[in-house]
């Protein structure tokens, strides 16, 4: 390996201030969207605290985890830490290894966590002062030792990389999969996932809450977009056969619950020019960002909906309520859909897409909903079922009308 430019960073990282846990408020109770479409926060709104430097530093993320082919990696165990080397032959992809890495070591330094759904990096931030890095930028990427004499925090960090590594695999699928781990943690996130498996003896610093402007919002949203609108999702996801599989009338009425940044509410809006979509969603980002993309995209048979948790009210009368991930996180499904059948037009019909029990992309198993389980409740809640498609391969399609079979 060849290094032209070395600069090497010995130093023992001291806190600079008490780490600064600002939680964003979490996600609603209620109908809560999975990873396919929204209601959720975007990534940057789900970071563990979010700063001025959070948007150029999960920017910089995601363009190293969609990347992932360029990278190469390896890591060394040492008795009291790591070594890695993370390089690429692609000078822009090396440049924002090394970005990153310096980003997230003056993070360190400066005790301002950067995370998402990782919950080792909380040990790493809580004892960042016992952990001595050397950080050694290469031509081609980045070199960095870290070590401790803490077992718990060379145990950490060794998780870490090994995290890292996931990333560097498997790119956007391991941080899809991250990302609905994230979910399954609750608002608190990795933190309180953390506290609940008893991984961690450090109780969160202080619960405050990070100015949310505008701009930081959006630019969740934004982020969000990459990752739901990844072109690569078209091949699981199928977008227009499930479109054609529902068979809309052009002047049709459709409710798209979990809109998200409108993965489906576009496309539905295209096969129903004289009709209308409502995108629903419980984030005032999404919302945000459905709205300003319908405007850009001159798609103004889209109306984008603020959605209440819990509250199954539609705007108008529907033809069509397509769910899509959403249905593993609706509170209170029965009564959810019972009274949701108020919005239906005479005829209209309830589409569930979910992920099923095997697939390799969706929310941890335990959150996942069998389509056995899904047919039993909305039986329950006055439902019969009246198709089911089977060209999807990680997910169930199950269409409903109101009343008995
Ligand atoms: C393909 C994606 C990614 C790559 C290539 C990458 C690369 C790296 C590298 C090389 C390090 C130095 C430590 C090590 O080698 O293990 C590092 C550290 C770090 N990364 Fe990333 N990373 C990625 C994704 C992420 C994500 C998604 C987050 C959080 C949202 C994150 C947050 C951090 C933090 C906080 C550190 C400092 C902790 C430490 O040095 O061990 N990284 N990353």
């Amino acid at each position: 390996m060849k290094h032209a430019a070395q600069i090497f960073i010995a130093t023992t990282l001291a806190l600079g201030s008490s780490a600064v846990f600002a939680q964003s408020p979490g996600m609603p109770s209620g109908m809560q969207h999975g990873m396919g479409g929204g209601m959720m926060r975007g990534p940057a709104g789900m970071l563990t605290s979010q700063d001025a430097n959070s948007p150029t530093d999960m920017r910089l993320v995601m363009d190293l985890v969609h990347n992932n082919t360029k990278l190469r990696r390896t890591v060394t165990h040492l008795p009291d830490g790591i070594k890695t080397v993370t390089e690429s032959d692609d000078p822009k992809v090396a440049q924002a290894i090394q970005a990153h890495v310096a980003s997230m070591s003056g993070r360190l330094k400066d005790g301002k966590e950067f995370n998402i759904f990782s919950t080792t990096l909380p040990v790493i931030f809580d004892n960042a002062d016992k952990i001595k890095s050397v950080v050694e930028m290469t031509d081609k990427g980045a070199i960095v030792n870290r070590t401790s004499a803490d077992a718990k925090v060379a145990a950490a960090l060794q998780a870490h990389a090994a995290e890292v590594s996931e990333l560097v695999q498997e790119g956007p699928t391991a941080f899809h999969r991250g990302l609905s781990a994230r979910m399954a943690m609750g608002p608190d996130g990795p933190r309180g996932a953390m506290k609940r498996t008893a991984q961690t003896t450090k109780p969160a610093v202080s619960a405050s809450q990070s100015p949310h402007t505008h701009d930081h919002s959006f630019s969740g949203a934004d982020q969000w977009a990459k990752v739901f609108d990844d072109p690569k999702r078209d091949a699981w996801q199928k977008p227009h056969e499930v479109i054609q599989a529902l068979k809309l009338k052009p002047d049709a009425v459709v409710a798209d619950i979990g809109s998200g940044t409108g993965y489906f509410s576009v496309r539905f809006a295209h096969m129903v020019p004289k009709g209308r979509v409502y995108g629903l969603d419980t984030e005032p980002d999404m919302v945000k960002y459905l709205a300003e993309r319908a405007k850009r995209e001159g798609l103004n048979n889209i109306t984008a909906v603020q959605a209440k948790p819990g509250d199954s009210r539609l705007p108008e009368k529907a033809d069509v309520v397509i769910l899509v991930d959403v249905y593993h996180h609706v509170e209170n499904r029965e009564l959810y859909f019972r009274q949701l059948q108020a919005s239906l037009k005479p005829g209209g019909r309830l589409a569930i897409i979910d992920f099923t029990m095997d697939s390799p992309q969706g929310p941890p198993k335990a959150a996942r909903i069998a389509p056995e389980q899904v047919k039993a409740e909305l039986q329950r809640a006055g439902y019969a079922l009246s198709e089911e498609h089977g060209f999807l391969p990680n997910q169930y399609f199950l269409v409903f009308r109101p009343g008995r079979t």
